[in-house]
């Protein structure tokens, strides 16, 4: 994860680097830092967020037009002023950030440490600009060749931005495995993990392609070199996507209001997508990308690999066609059979997920055509999949994931309904039946939200509970995992979810008395099945909040809380359901004192493994 900020022109660094940092902090947010260049190097870092770092900051920090900038998620070493970036090699004569992971840094370090490197923190990242100095001075290398020559050893991912006090006027850029993005102004260079910081300053982007190094002089054309110390030339592209400034707009927090924009995100969304105003064409290309697959492959990572879980429900309930729903990290090292035959669908709200990114270079270079389910407009996934379905949803803020969560379960049953046309698997005048149910899902979302005030005050009984239960069958087992995983992270209350009859082979014995099963009930065929599950609940003491479509009627007292949501096909269900769970997420967690936006020890974008 972590974020990187980089700038070199004409105009005051500090107050460029500050604004692109916060807007990256979604990529890590325990420690950040800046070196900035005027007279002399101005070295500023500390544990806790930007904010916290701009407190410290000296008035003349200002005066330098070049610096470089990090925000940081913790890999090796713990979240201080001291492992915070930039780092400096011995001499001082290095200063670099990077964002990724050098796995075989305990061996690099320990090589350097017996030729008598001094280190100071416990990052990889230390262990990365030491070992650029080493080879500089062993081999009296020029900077270029020193940092092509270290990265040979590196094993990992990496995006730096390198400082030499050498060359002051310059800033060195190479990266492999995690994104850097290039912005160019007149007469400046603004670098970034991503192009939203870039934005306000130049629509002129090059994403820069691995392994080459580009480096950045005010004034000065970019040169690009490869391993091989040849020039190369790297593509100029024009961002196409313009940057909102996102606001809380009088909500106490991003997620708040990311919860509550999900009616009008989401007709947008189907719009976009029902009324041919996409860009993206996938729905349209559908009957050719189909024609000759036998099977489709779902991957993802937490909450995107749950809404792919329901995708399996629906594909092969109204698709008729085989799905498999993998974990990317467990996918990319797990060797595939997979071919020509087998579609592959990455999910991913941020489009930047190093286990997703990994999973799908695997299946495309196994023959196997790609589809990236995505929010990140531009992001890695959305520029390497074959076929890109955005959502459209605009940035999402706050780490969890709420309204891409729904607008990927959203576009996912639009896609098995699709699937299902083109197979002739239903008949036409249900599949028209269920695409207008779908068009109509957004005014269901709307009265879904309704319940608020039931949450709040559900959430006030779950305050002091040691562990969750969240029970669910069928497209509503994915729903369960979905609120237990959603719990965890913003409140650090146990939770776990589970197929509700799955409770009797083992996790029953986990019931105390008073303990919380949260039971999402709908009118499917399972239902009768599901009850019996929550009377067995019951029967033990546990409390029991069920939530269910107001259709379904529930005996009396089977329940200590009961929460309605509105009357659609079951079908849907999932996308109405997760609504109360996530509402009732953000007022455990609130309630609790937690930060909702930014929970701890996490990051939006997962770019490490
Ligand atoms: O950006 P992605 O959708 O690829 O991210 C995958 C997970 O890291 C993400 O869904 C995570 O589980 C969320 N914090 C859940 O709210």
């Amino acid at each position: 994860m972590c974020g990187i900020m980089a700038y070199v022109g004409e105009q005051s660094a500090f107050p460029i680097l500050m604004e692109g940092l916060k807007k990256l902090e979604y990529r890590g947010y325990d420690s950040a830092g800046v070196a900035v260049m005027s007279d002399e190097l101005r070295l500023l870092k500390k544990s806790g967020k930007v904010n916290n770092l701009e407190k410290y900051a000296p008035d003349d920090i200002t005066i330098g037009t070049l610096g470089i900038g990090h925000t940081r998620w913790a890999t090796h070493g713990a979240a201080s002023d001291l492992n915070a970036h930039p780092h400096q090699s011995m001499s001082g004569r290095y200063t670099l950030v990077h964002n990724g992971i050098i796995e075989n840094a305990a061996p690099l370090k320990e090589m350097m440490l017996k030729h008598g490197i001094v280190f100071k923190s416990e990052t990889d990242t230390e262990v990365l600009v030491q070992l650029i100095e080493w080879y500089q001075m062993r081999f009296q290398l020029e900077t270029q060749m020193a940092v092509q020559r270290a990265l040979e050893y590196i094993e990992g991912s990496f995006a730096i931005v390198l400082f030499d006090l050498h060359t002051p006027d310059q800033l060195f850029v190479i990266r492999r495995g995690s994104p850097l993005v290039i912005g160019i102004g007149d007469d400046e260079y603004i670098i970034s993990s991503d192009p939203m910081p870039i934005a306000p300053h130049t629509d002129q982007l090059i994403y820069l392609e691995e392994d080459i190094l580009g480096v950045f002089k005010k004034g000065t054309a970019p040169s690009f070199v490869d391993a091989q110390e040849e020039m190369v030339e790297q593509t100029i592209e024009y961002l196409s996507h313009t940057y909102e400034d996102v606001m809380k707009e009088g909500y106490d927090s991003y997620m708040l209001k990311e919860i509550n924009e999900q009616p009008a995100r989401i007709a947008h969304m189907l719009d976009r997508h029902m009324g041919g105003r996409a860009n993206d064409e996938l729905l349209d290309r559908l009957p050719t990308i189909i024609s000759d697959i036998d099977r489709i492959i779902i991957l993802g990572c937490g909450s995107s690999r749950h809404s792919g879980l329901v995708a399996e429900y629906l594909m092969e309930t109204y698709a008729r066609i085989s799905v498999e729903v993998e974990y990317a990290s467990e996918f990319r090292y797990k060797n595939a059979m997979i071919g020509p035959k087998d579609l592959i669908i990455g999910i991913s709200q941020s489009g930047e997920t190093a286990d997703t990114i990994a999973a799908l270079k695997i299946a495309s270079s196994s023959g196997a055509t790609t589809i990236g389910i995505v929010n990140g407009v531009n992001s890695t996934i959305a520029r390497m999949v074959d076929h890109v379905l955005y959502l459209h949803m605009g940035q999402e803020i706050g780490v969890a994931s709420t309204k891409a969560f729904s607008a990927q379960l959203t576009a996912l049953t639009l896609i098995s309904m699709r699937i299902a046309e083109i197979r002739k698997t239903i008949c036409q005048e249900d599949t028209d039946r269920m695409l207008l149910d779908l068009k109509n899902v957004s005014e269901h979302v709307k009265t879904a939200l309704e319940c608020a005030d039931i949450i709040e005050s559900i959430s006030l009984d779950l305050l002091e509970s040691r562990s969750i239960i969240f029970l669910g069958r069928g497209m509503l087992y994915p729903i369960a995992l979905e609120g237990a995983l959603k719990l965890k992270e913003l409140s650090y209350i146990h939770a776990e979810g589970f197929a509700a009859g799955e409770m009797k082979h083992g996790p029953i014995a986990l019931l105390e008395e008073r303990m919380p099963v949260i039971a999402l009930v709908n009118d499917d065929c399972s239902l009768e099945k599901l009850m019996s599950n929550v009377q067995e609940m019951k029967a033990r003491k546990a409390m029991i909040i069920v939530i269910k479509s107001s259709n379904v009627t529930l005996s009396a007292g089977v329940a200590d809380y009961i929460v309605d949501m509105p009357d659609c096909p079951a079908f849907l269900s999932p996308i109405i359901q997760s609504i109360p769970l996530q509402l009732l997420s953000y007022y455990v967690a609130k309630h609790k004192g937690c930060d909702v936006d930014q929970p701890r020890h996490l990051a939006k974008s997962v770019t490490v493994e």
